[in-house]
């Protein structure tokens, strides 16, 4: 059982780890960027002491196994580009939802499938000392806006399949809008990433 903020992944082009405050420059430019928060379920950022805040919040959750967000490090640059998220974490139900979100400059180029590929295996990782085995989650669940069709699109890659939508759900800077909840089994991604049929 790795305490989360000792959390570290490296992918081909990424590192994933906590966020510290050194960071607040590249999460503000992502997080105060309209095109990105368009979907979002806050609203955009207003100045650069709200990433401040965010690292200390995520300072205490990591330590106390709460929830989980990673800074994706784009590794040829050197600096946070976007961040990727476990949390609601609900061991009784064995069950966790997932959020990201990618700097508008670097996104269609498969970075957030490639972190969040990442995530996934480790969330859904039983062996004895992975960071998540006590938890022993069965099912991942994402929450997104039905017209996100980016953030639709990055979900179905990994196999999470659409499982309803709730109505008006949302209120967000005076708009308001539909969820469409999304979910993924631990059996169907093992079956995925071993090449076998799902069975479901
Ligand atoms: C949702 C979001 C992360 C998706 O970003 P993305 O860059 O499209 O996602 P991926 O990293 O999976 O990249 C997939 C795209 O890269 C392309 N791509 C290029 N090289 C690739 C590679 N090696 N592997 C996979 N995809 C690749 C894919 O074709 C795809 O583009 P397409 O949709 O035009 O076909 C991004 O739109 C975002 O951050 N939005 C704002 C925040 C947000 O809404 N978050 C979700 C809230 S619920």
């Amino acid at each position: 059982m790795t305490p989360f903020s000792d959390l570290s992944i490296h992918t081909e082009r990424l590192s994933l780890r906590p966020l510290v405050e050194a960071d607040a420059n590249d999460l503000f430019a992502i997080f105060g960027d309209p095109r990105v928060m368009r979907y979002w379920s806050t609203p955009v950022w207003a100045d650069r002491e709200q990433a401040l805040r965010l690292v200390a919040g995520d300072r205490e959750a990591l330590a106390r196994r709460e929830d989980l967000r990673l800074g994706l490090v784009r590794r040829d640059l050197g600096r946070v580009v976007g961040t990727v998220s476990l949390f609601r974490i609900d061991a009784g139900n064995r069950r966790a939802e997932i959020g990201y979100a990618l700097g508008a400059e670097h996104q269609g180029a498969g970075l957030m499938s490639e972190a969040l590929v990442a995530l996934v295996d480790l969330a859904f990782d039983h062996q004895p000392g992975a960071p998540f085995d006590d938890l022993r989650l069965h099912r991942l669940e994402a929450d997104i806006d039905p017209r996100n069709t980016a953030s639709a699109a990055s979900l179905t890659r990994l196999g999470f399949q659409l499982e309803g939508t709730l109505r008006e759900r949302w209120q967000v800077g005076g708009e308001i809008s539909d969820s469409g909840l999304y979910g993924l089994l631990r059996p169907d991604w093992l079956a995925r990433r071993s090449g076998r049929p799902t069975l479901r």
